[in-house]
């Protein structure tokens, strides 16, 4: 509760200067009457052929979004030519985004510029990837509003670089705040739609939960992204490869005001349909799971499974894999990857075609490729 007074105080101080911005904030998903299951918010996936519909339980589902600050009343974001999906807080983020990780700074402004020239305007980019100048010189070939900028910063337990063990969550909290402005001078941007906590503060490939330690590292980091919420400088904020222990810590309505508005955990071909029922639950919460790694990092490219389907709709097996993602019940967002013109191209053309439901059951039914951790969701806990 102390966490949470200084925000709601600083959300009404900014709340009283009601600028220009008038957007009509969604606040609920429904079903068809027919499958509404009572009131409040009702969010349905097709499984099995059948409706599934999940009632929303929790009443702090739909934070609004804070006073945005001039700028982005001004030029207001644009829609993109490809479906989106409503955030918790009503922001509608584009279903497909392109992934930056693993390029250098010249790879990443190419591949950037490339994604933004086909009509890809959603752009995944993190602290760690160590090429955020980069993303930020791709971006300045279109304007900022017509693009939905996701970043990430990374743990304040954290293995690789940027290598630390601060293990204090006051230190924590300050190194999170220093880095989500660094993020965006890097990127050169006054805003970012969405950032995310890259992963809980626990070793890469730890199997477990975030127990008391962690948690209280994750909430340090939680309350800076509400402040840099709060204060305009990301339009929603979210986690990654965060378990359902990490995600039931900050959930606690004690701590925390806002529910994250994404999780963006491994899904691809091979792992099965919801693996370790998370993406069930956070679909139960109101957090929009979208898939990393969609095609294993390329292993899903040469599957032979992938490529035989693809045979009945003239398709790789690469956008056989995008495609099973897409169809994936509570799977709606998804980061691809490429630098090429023509493979940014097929990704895209996901949107106009559809898998069988047959075809999406066997694909569901595939145990390879195993992609990263050995095809678990995170690469940071496993409950
Ligand atoms: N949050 C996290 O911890 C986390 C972890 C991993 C990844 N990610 C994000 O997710 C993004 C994507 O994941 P990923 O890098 O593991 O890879 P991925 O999307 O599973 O696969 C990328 C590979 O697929 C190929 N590809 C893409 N579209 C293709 C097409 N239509 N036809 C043929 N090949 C195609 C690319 O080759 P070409 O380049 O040759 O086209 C590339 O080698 C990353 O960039 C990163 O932003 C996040």
């Amino acid at each position: 509760m102390r966490v949470l007074l200084p925000l709601i105080a600083l959300y009404g101080v900014l709340g009283a200067h009601a600028g220009s911005c008038k957007s009509e904030h969604k606040t609920q998903k429904s079903c068809d009457a027919d499958h509404v299951t009572g009131g409040g918010c009702v969010w349905c996936d097709i499984v099995d052929q059948a409706p599934f519909c999940t009632e929303l339980s929790d009443a702090r589902q739909w934070p609004k979004p804070p006073q945005m600050p001039p700028w982005q009343c001004d030029f207001p974001p644009q829609p993109p030519a490809y479906p989106t999906v409503t955030l918790n807080n009503g922001i509608e983020m584009p279903v497909m985004a392109l992934g930056t990780g693993g390029y250098n700074d010249s790879f990443a402004a190419d591949a950037v510029a490339k994604a933004l020239s086909v009509g890809m305007n959603h752009v995944h980019s993190a602290y760690d990837y160590y090429n955020l100048a980069g993303v930020g010189e791709g971006l300045r070939t279109q304007p900022r509003n017509s693009i939905f900028l996701t970043t990430m910063t990374s743990p304040c337990v954290h293995a690789a670089k940027p290598q630390r063990n601060v293990t204090d969550p006051n230190a924590c909290y300050t190194l999170t705040l220093n880095e989500l402005e660094k993020t965006l001078e890097l990127l050169d941007v006054e805003y970012v739609d969405l950032v995310m906590l890259h992963g809980p503060s626990e070793p890469f490939g730890y199997l477990g939960g975030c127990d008391a330690a962690v948690c209280a590292l994750n909430r340090a980091q939680w309350k800076a992204y509400m402040e840099f919420y709060v204060a305009g400088k990301a339009r929603a904020i979210g986690v990654s490869n965060f378990c359902q222990s990490c995600l039931d810590c900050l959930l606690d309505t004690n701590f925390s005001a806002v529910v994250p508005a994404v999780n963006q955990i491994q899904l691809h071909v091979g792992m099965g349909y919801d693996p370790e029922g998370l993406f069930s639950y956070c679909r139960k919460r109101g957090i929009i799971t979208q898939a990393y790694s969609p095609l294993a990092a390329g292993e899903v490219v040469k599957d032979p499974l992938c490529q035989s389907v693809g045979k009945h709709y003239n398709k790789t097996g690469a956008e056989v894999g995008v495609r099973w993602v897409l169809q994936q019940p509570f799977s709606p967002a998804l980061v691809v990857k490429s630098d090429k013109l023509k493979n940014l191209q097929a990704d895209l053309d996901a949107f106009s075609w559809s898998l069988t439901d047959e075809d999406v059951a066997t694909l569901s039914k595939a145990t390879t490729p195993k992609g990263q951790q050995n095809g678990r969701p995170s690469w940071g806990c496993s409950k």
